[in-house]
């Protein structure tokens, strides 16, 4: 049997329809926040993630998917989403639009080859969004509030946002020296991992998970004591705009962030459920003001923020949040004979477009079976065709819960669904049907409960 890749997953059934249901939050949060729907390829040219990601990062050293086409060029399958809306920014000269900054959504697939475990996947789904053109803090609040708002949309509680300040480029500059010159004499209690990240990305040794708890990381120095002014008031009036839009946040100085392309504001926002583990991150992202030029485009200010779906659909799980699933249908045709099948054939396409959620038995079950298919699909509805009420005009139709039995006239068979599924006043209504008794000759197994069968069982 051919088997699905390490570290990628098949989603389906149930925990497809969360998935759409969490995509359609997405869509309309996004919406009223006016962010466009923007879609770039999957595939790169490598040198966009070596120039933008940077080339000793963890991703692009270790993680990347890379690959000469037949064509000879070297392609990589994106480990993010950023550097892709940054070229497709610069590409389609989207700066040239008097209309700054521009708000883009995505939301797709990235692929990452890293050591499969919980919440660490090769291929994993990202929905991110970015602000090009704009250096106004209030967009960094924006970003970090949209981000929450989608989380508290969708049901979830416990969620904890830090941020920190990268500072400008000079900032980060001193900082990334003296943490050279911190951790050089305790190299040897470092991990090997950060062993080599000392000279190429010293950064990143302060979100290690491995050495985490060593008191040699706990006290090396904190970005925010080497802000300048200027970054240090841009870092305050982020917190100014994150309290006036009520957002909770913690300042911790150890969010440094895995990618070169950070400036100013970082942040994450995790999730507080137990049963996590370690990977627990649900998304994070921060100001990136250089990119834009690093990659050939003009000098152009940038936020943004991804969050791994597959992350967020586990905090519902273990949150335990009742999300709107739809996990029933409206109607089940039942049938026996072919003339009954082209007729809920009929029928199903009628009432569909319609907007009713209807289903049909597709392979030749008895009667008998078709009733359990019903309840399997909860079917709140199901109506057992029979060619001799087809001919009168008429479809008995019963209520799958109580058992309730009518026989309605096929002209109003819409409104009836309409007023029975719209309206949950299943009982003392007037009754504008016509009074039915079930003649009890089908092979229903007594399932319908109509009086028939009820005096039979
Ligand atoms: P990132 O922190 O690398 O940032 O990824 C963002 C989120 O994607 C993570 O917090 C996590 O939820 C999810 N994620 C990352 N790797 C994996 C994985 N292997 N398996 C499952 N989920 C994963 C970025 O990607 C930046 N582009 C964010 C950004 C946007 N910064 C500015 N704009």
């Amino acid at each position: 049997m051919i088997q699905k890749q390490k570290g990628c997953t098949d989603i389906y059934g149930k925990e497809a329809k969360i998935w759409k249901f969490v995509d359609s939050v997405i869509d309309a949060a996004m919406e009223k926040y006016n962010y466009t729907y923007i879609r770039t390829p999957i595939i790169e040219a490598t040198e966009l993630f070596h120039r933008g990601i940077g080339s000793t990062t963890d991703i692009v050293t270790k993680e990347t998917y890379d690959f000469v086409d037949r064509g000879g060029r070297n392609i990589t399958l994106r480990p993010e989403g950023t550097a892709g809306v940054v070229r497709s920014f610069i590409e389609n000269k989207m700066y040239g639009d008097s209309s700054l900054p521009v708000k883009v959504y995505y939301n797709g697939t990235m692929y990452r080859y890293e050591r499969p475990q919980s919440g660490r996947d090769r291929e994993l789904t990202q929905f991110g969004m970015e602000i090009l053109g704009s250096d106004d803090p209030l967009c960094d609040a924006e970003i970090i509030s949209l981000a929450v708002n989608i989380y508290k949309m969708l049901g979830l509680k416990e969620i904890k946002v830090n941020i920190n300040s990268l500072g400008d480029d000079g900032s980060r500059k001193k900082y990334r020296e003296e943490l050279i010159k911190y951790f050089k004499p305790h190299i040897d209690e470092l991990c090997e991992d950060c062993k080599e990240r000392l000279e190429k990305n010293p950064l990143r040794i302060l979100d290690c998970k491995v050495d985490a708890d060593k008191d040699i990381l706990k006290k090396a120095p904190k970005t925010l004591d080497f802000l300048n002014d200027e970054s240090r008031d841009r870092f305050e009036k982020v917190q100014d705009y994150l309290d006036v839009l009520e957002i909770k946040y913690e300042i911790n100085p150890n969010i440094v962030r895995g990618l070169d392309y950070y400036n100013h504001t970082v942040f994450e926002i995790e999730a507080k459920v137990d049963g996590f583990g370690s990977n627990n991150v649900l998304g994070g992202g921060g100001r990136y003001n250089g990119l834009c030029k690093q990659l050939g485009g003009p000098d152009t200010p940038c936020i943004g923020f991804a969050s791994g779906i597959g992350r967020l659909v586990k905090a519902l799980e273990l949150e335990n949040v009742k999300l709107p699933i739809v996990e029933d249908i409206d109607l089940f045709l039942l049938y026996v004979n072919e003339e009954e099948k082209k007729y809920a054939a009929y029928l199903c396409q009628e009432l569909r477009l319609a907007g009713f959620i209807v289903e049909t038995e597709y392979n030749e079950r008895t009667l008998k079976a078709q009733f359990k298919q019903a309840d399997r699909l909860n079917a709140k509805y199901i109506a057992v065709l029979n060619s001799e009420d087809l001919n009168n005009n008429e479809i008995r139709i019963k209520n799958n819960k109580t058992k309730e039995e009518e026989i309605i006239s096929l002209d109003v068979l819409i409104y009836y669904l309409d007023e029975k599924l719209n309206t949950n006043e299943f009982e003392d209504e007037e009754d504008i049907y016509e009074e039915h008794e079930c003649s009890g000759n089908h092979d229903c197994g007594g399932h319908c409960h109509c009086h028939h069968h009820e005096e039979e069982l």
